[in-house]
């Protein structure tokens, strides 16, 4: 598997890793392998495969895999009771890139329409975590807008209005109710704005609190695993953090993939602070020797 053929990533190791897993209702999620220049968060193939498959509200059924040296594969086939199909690696990415190109379409098919934000006391309407197009939070899908708008908030100038933060805090909101947090109960959200739409991502926990992954990070895996691969800004809440901020493993994931992007934290009583996430982790580990920036 190539490095762009699925969207994973891996600039360190160049090690492929890749899974689809199959829900009990019969749909598949990618499982794409996304490594940290940090090796403790990194994330394997499986769990980002499992993570998207419950944030869709489905249950883990089967695994298809083609490298039974995957990170964790017993462990996962046994704690969820999957059944476990090895396929060629090239079966594998047949299926793989089927499966892209079918959330692709469905992306530029994709009709929510977050019409009754504007009114406070209305939800969003958003009852799952599928992408929502640009336009719902009024930005434009032509990458030269979108350019341009990196641009200004390099020079951090606000580049969003009123009614469009109101809409983003509407949205994460609603998207907190989503989030699959038995042992924490603390739901957080986050909403990832890249090339492709807003993804939303909320925090997965499991019975093993070592192999949960944050709202931030689940966002970034569902926008990979669409091929979105440009991220202007993430949105974040927890409706029961006093004051939202993103933990070590989240600033360092997410100064990986947008160090000169900005991050927008709701917090309880519905204010917002921002930050450049390069002045989240100052000083943070890259070198040129290792990866891309
Ligand atoms: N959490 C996030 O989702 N994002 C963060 O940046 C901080 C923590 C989640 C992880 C866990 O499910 C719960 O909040 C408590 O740590």
């Amino acid at each position: 598997m190539s490095n762009s053929s699925h969207h994973s990533y891996q600039p360190y190791s160049n090690k492929p890793g890749l899974c689809i897993i199959e829900s009990k209702e019969g749909s598949s999620f990618l499982g794409i392998r996304i490594e940290s220049a940090s090796f403790p968060t990194s994330i394997s193939a499986i769990q980002a495969g499992i993570v998207q498959c419950l944030m869709y509200d489905q249950q883990p059924a089967v695994i298809f895999y083609d490298d039974p040296k995957l990170s964790n594969l017993e462990y996962w086939i046994k704690s969820l009771s999957l059944k476990g199909e090895q396929v060629s690696e090239q079966e594998l990415n047949e299926k793989a890139t089927k499966l892209q190109e079918y959330n692709q379409q469905k992306l530029d098919s994709s009709t929510l329409n977050l019409s009754q934000i504007s009114n406070p006391n209305q939800t969003t309407g958003l009852t799952s975590v599928k992408p929502i197009p640009l336009e719902v939070f009024g930005l434009s899908k032509h990458s030269k807008d979108l350019q341009s708008i990196e641009e200004k908030t390099n020079k951090s100038h606000p580049i969003f209005s009123k009614i469009q933060m109101e809409q983003f805090k509407q949205a994460l909101v609603d998207v907190c109710k989503l989030a699959i947090c038995p042992e924490s109960n603390f739901p957080v959200g986050a909403l990832l704005w890249t090339n492709l739409g807003v993804f939303p991502g909320v925090n997965v926990e499991f019975h093993d609190w070592s192999l949960g992954l944050c709202a931030e990070r689940t966002a970034l895996i569902s926008a990979l695993s669409h091929g979105a691969d440009t991220f202007f800004g993430i949105f974040v809440h927890a409706i029961y953090g006093d004051f939202s901020t993103p933990c070590g493993a989240c600033r360092q994931i997410l100064s990986e993939h947008m160090l000169f992007s900005k991050l927008y934290c709701l917090h309880k009583d519905y204010t917002w602070s921002e930050y450049f996430i390069h002045d989240l982790l100052p000083n943070a580990f890259h070198t040129d020797f290792l990866a891309k920036y």
